[in-house]
């Protein structure tokens, strides 16, 4: 492909305080705010775009296979729309060749949305040339997928909820730099690679029939702004606390939900319980649990309690791989001899 090829590197980011339900389901418009860490690039998404006025049509390869853009799935229809916002940014028609691939050790398991929506969107602005703002990116990459909109960012972000009905006042702003905590970190429990048999996004649509839902939304706006103070002070007792009661107020609201939901495994369970004991023989909130929308356990802690972590967790039997990632500092671009764009790709003619 002869036209300019811009390949980028983005990272998924683990949510302190969690986005659940939504007031628009097209946009992806959060009914509460949530803040999280961006993941350094031991697990990561790389894409590559490219765009060409020779492409008869948008060309999208997802971990080697071809992604149908006319009878997509929604998140499929949720790259495309992004593909079109950034196209308006640019003023262009061209159509795109985008080849994005997970980088994650075990391979499934983790939310490569937030990674993939927040790496493609930083891509497509690179390829087309546009120098745009944390908040521009943040709007189109929350398009593809909510959480994508604090992977733009790196260190602790924040999404704002916003409250207008065309979602141009929600957005991610970084809240610390990762240079403020940086013995702040995650410690990845692999605990299977099976892909959830209800999606986020159907599951963002079931919250309203929890009757739990409408008190977690006035509580999660506070827990994040409680996160905020607790990390500006440092304080590990307090965060730990605050992150693990917010993801068993989510996985509540979805067993609460009509039909009901469970991410959570046996599994999970005992890890919590683990991290239970530790904190009680330790005095004080040493880590903190949190399970996203499915089976593997994430434990939000600092460097110097990794190894208690670490102990406490060999007693778990089961867990398939433990990865340690630190905060990371959101997408960069690679270089060209990094292109996933390969020749065998690119249609003839
Ligand atoms: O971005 P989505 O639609 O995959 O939703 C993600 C929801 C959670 O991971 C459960 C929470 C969050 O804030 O990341």
């Amino acid at each position: 492909m002869e036209e300019e090829v811009a390949t980028a590197i983005g990272t998924p980011n683990i949510a302190l305080v969690k986005y659940w339900g939504r007031r628009d389901s097209a946009l992806n418009l959060p009914t509460n705010s949530s803040i999280s860490m961006t993941m350094d690039e031991t697990l990561c998404t790389k894409t590559s775009v490219a765009f060409s006025k020779n492409l008869p049509e948008d060309i999208f390869y997802l971990n080697g296979e071809i992604q149908d853009f006319r009878h997509g799935t929604e998140k499929t229809m949720k790259v495309k729309r992004a593909l079109d916002e950034m196209r308006k940014f640019a003023g262009i028609r061209a159509k795109a060749m985008i080849v994005s691939k997970n980088f994650f050790p075990t391979g499934g398991g983790i939310a490569s949305s937030a990674s993939g929506g927040a790496t493609l969107t930083f891509a497509l602005s690179k390829a087309l040339g546009l120098n745009l703002k944390a908040k521009e990116l943040s709007i189109v990459a929350r398009q593809v997928s909510g959480s994508a909109s604090r992977s733009v960012l790196g260190g602790i972000v924040k999404w704002n909820r916003g409250k207008k009905r065309d979602g141009s006042d929600s957005y991610a702003e970084q809240v610390f730099d990762k240079s403020y905590w940086p013995d702040l970190i995650d410690i990845v429990c692999m605990i299977s690679g099976e892909k959830k048999k209800v999606s986020s996004s159907e599951g963002h649509d079931l919250a309203p029939t929890s009757i739990l839902y409408k008190a977690r939304i006035p509580y999660a706006e506070k827990a994040v702004e409680r996160a905020i103070t607790a990390i500006r002070q440092r304080d590990l007792n307090a965060l730990a606390e605050i992150v693990m009661r917010d993801s068993n107020n989510m996985h509540a609201t979805m067993l609460d939900s009509w039909p009901p939901i469970i991410y959570m495994t046996d599994l999970g369970k005992e890890i919590m319980a683990k991290i239970h004991e530790l904190n009680a023989a330790e005095g004080e909130m040493v880590a903190g649990y949190t399970h996203d929308a499915g089976p593997n356990t994430q434990i939000i802690t600092i460097k110097s309690n990794r190894n208690k972590v670490m102990s406490a967790l060999k007693e778990v039997k089961g867990i398939k791989d433990i990865i340690t990632v630190n905060q990371g500092d959101g997408p960069r671009l690679l270089s060209a001899r990094d292109s996933l764009i390969t020749p065998d790709l690119v249609p003839k003619g």
